[in-house]
């Protein structure tokens, strides 16, 4: 029997998923599988309209693997992270200007984690206009590199930081942010990501800082070089939210962004972050 009915939205990433109960979501295994093998195809899938309870929202994610709690005390609901702009509804909104450059999540993490593996959104309120949120895959990404570029990448490394993707969105940052960013580690990980499935994916986005042993501009010039053909906007599914959407995106092969929105916008999304079992390596 197929459990979901799966339709692409572009022909490298997206998918619509729909016919789902979300009654069914929590206390069924072979739906968690199926949502899994579905990621895995098509990078994101879309549940238009699931209008998901946040405790229902976690019990699905326990379905996908290890849920990331490390940044719970903004949500009543232990699992829940509130992805909005607005400091009264998350007192650390400021670093989610951030969003706004195309990330992998999970690339600069406290400790030694690994990366997290699904990223989960549901709309709570949406802005009036802008707020999209951008994909592109980051297989796809490396698999469009010319063969002698596969070649001269397979060696090289790239340093990860905070504060590099915070730099981006505020540039002139005071002491107190500064010594906040730095207090993060910073990771190293290599351009070219092999995944135990074998599929190979590129590492790049805002946190990514300089490659190691190269001239320092002439890294950072490769690296937004290779982003921007990574983004395109023929390669982009960008989704536009209505309220009750959910969306999950597989953080080892998708690199992702929030189009712009206005700052005061009451835009909410409810997140939980699926953690990984994989290194970047
Ligand atoms: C995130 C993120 C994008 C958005 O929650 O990790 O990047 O559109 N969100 O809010
Ligand atoms: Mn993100």
């Amino acid at each position: 029997m197929t459990l979901l009915t799966i339709n692409k939205l572009t022909s490298s990433v997206g998918a619509e998923v729909t016919g789902l109960d979300p009654g069914r979501l929590a206390g069924d295994d072979a739906l968690g599988t199926a949502v899994l093998d579905a990621l895995e195809d098509n990078g994101v899938l879309v549940f238009p309209g699931l209008h998901l309870e946040p405790e229902v929202q976690v019990e699905f994610c326990r379905r996908l693997g290890e849920i990331d709690f490390s940044s719970d005390g903004h949500h009543r609901v232990a699992g829940i992270y509130p992805v909005t702009l607005d400091k009264s509804k998350n007192s650390s909104a400021a670093y989610l200007r951030a969003t706004f450059d195309w990330h992998i999540d999970g690339c600069t993490p406290t400790g030694d984690d690994y990366p997290q593996m699904a990223t989960v959104l549901s709309a709570k309120q949406v802005a009036e206009s802008g707020g999209e949120t951008e994909f592109a895959s980051s297989y796809a990404a490396y698999d469009a590199l010319t063969d002698a570029e596969k070649q001269r990448f397979a060696s090289l490394r790239v340093v990860h930081s905070l504060e590099a993707s915070q730099r981006r969105v505020n540039p002139d940052p005071s002491p107190e942010e500064l010594a906040r960013w730095r207090a993060r580690p910073t990771h190293e990980h290599p351009l070219v990501w092999t995944h135990r499935t074998g599929r190979k994916s590129l590492v790049l986005g805002a946190s990514a800082d300089y490659i190691v042993g190269m001239d320092p501009e002439e890294g950072r010039a490769l690296l937004s070089e290779l982003l921007d053909r990574a983004t395109t906007a023929d390669k982009v599914y960008s989704h536009h939210w209505a309220v009750g959407d959910t969306v999950i995106w597989d953080n080892r092969g998708v690199l992702h962004r929030a189009a712009r929105y206005d700052e005061n916008s009451p835009r909410e999304m409810l997140r939980t972050t699926v953690l990984g079992d994989e290194p970047i390596q």
